[in-house]
């Protein structure tokens, strides 16, 4: 099976970090992720935390007019915050995301990283949720090798269904995980998603990677995201509340990158040669 089939086989989803935080915002960010659904965007990713549920309201707002009879081919991904993952607070977590977003399931529910809690609760609280169908798969985010091995151990020891996803910081200036983390991920056949893909636009404005991407009639933004995406066993959820560069980001998942080009964006942003510990926003 593609790796990235839990994504309905997108390389290219929608970050949501950020919106809901202004009521005058609200309802062009509930527009702008319309439009990417419109457009054939298939993953939106959020989180409880984004403006205290104010981006789970918005993406509730965009799925309402998108239609539900509709919502079955999305993969709609929120997260549990650390200090809310014991088994009860995760269940109650994610029936307050389910009602802020008006829908029935979550296609995907992180632990958006590591706490206190003993992973142990937060495993008992996401097979609740799937057992009741709330939740169709889980997974963790920010968690390094150690943590990701520790993690599937304990899903074995409770002879639990497997960890679906692992969320993490990685683009052109954060390129840590290659060292290790991605290698392992993909043995494993474990997508990671691409956290803050852009690192919060500044490759959009990266002039000497505007060079490399212009002659290939790409924006900056574009090759950092085909960069980040060319794997295949990595999806990126750039946030855009601006329907332009939504669709150019969108634009980004079917450019496939020659070994010349590769190695000028190496010369640029140049790959890990040892382990580094993983960056986090
Ligand atoms: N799991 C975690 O701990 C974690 C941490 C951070 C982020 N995330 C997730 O990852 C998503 C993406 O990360 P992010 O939002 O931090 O950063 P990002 O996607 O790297 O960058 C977003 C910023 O880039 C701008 N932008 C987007 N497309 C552009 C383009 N084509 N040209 C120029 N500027 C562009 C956006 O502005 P406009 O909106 O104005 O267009 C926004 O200011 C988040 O929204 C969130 O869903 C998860």
């Amino acid at each position: 099976m593609n790796m990235l089939s839990l994504f309905n086989d997108a390389a290219i989803g929608l970050g949501t970090w950020h919106m809901g935080e202004s009521r005058s915002a609200a309802q062009a960010e509930a527009g702008a992720i319309l439009h990417a659904l419109e457009r054939g965007v298939r993953l939106i990713d959020t989180a409880e935390m984004y403006a205290d549920g104010g981006a789970e309201r918005v993406v509730g707002q965009a799925l309402q007019a998108y239609g539900a009879q509709r919502r079955e081919a999305l993969c709609i991904v929120s997260k549990v915050l650390p200090m809310h993952a014991s088994r009860e607070g995760t269940i109650g977590a994610c029936e307050a995301s389910l009602r802020r977003l008006g829908i029935d399931y979550l296609d995907l529910f992180l632990l958006h990283w590591e706490g206190g809690v003993p992973y142990e609760r937060t495993l008992e609280g996401f097979a609740a949720l799937k057992e009741r169908g709330l939740i169709r798969a889980w997974g963790v985010s920010n968690f390094d090798q150690r943590e990701l091995d520790a993690w599937c151990a304990t899903e074995q020891r409770l002879g639990l269904d497997g960890c679906a996803a692992n969320q993490v910081y990685y683009s052109l200036l954060a390129r840590g995980p290659e060292f290790d983390l991605l290698p392992a991920m993909a043995a494993q056949r474990m997508p990671l998603m691409a956290y803050t893909p852009l690192g919060s636009g500044e490759l959009a404005e990266d002039e000497p990677l505007a060079g490399i991407a212009r002659p290939l009639g790409l924006t900056a933004a574009q090759l950092a995201l085909a960069w980040t995406v060319r794997s295949g066993g990595v999806v990126a959820i750039p946030k855009s509340s601006t329907p332009a560069r939504i669709d150019e980001n969108l634009a980004a998942a079917d450019v496939v990158l020659d070994g010349d080009t590769l190695a000028r964006i190496d010369a640029l942003y140049p790959p890990p040669q040892r382990k580094q510990p993983l960056a986090m926003i």
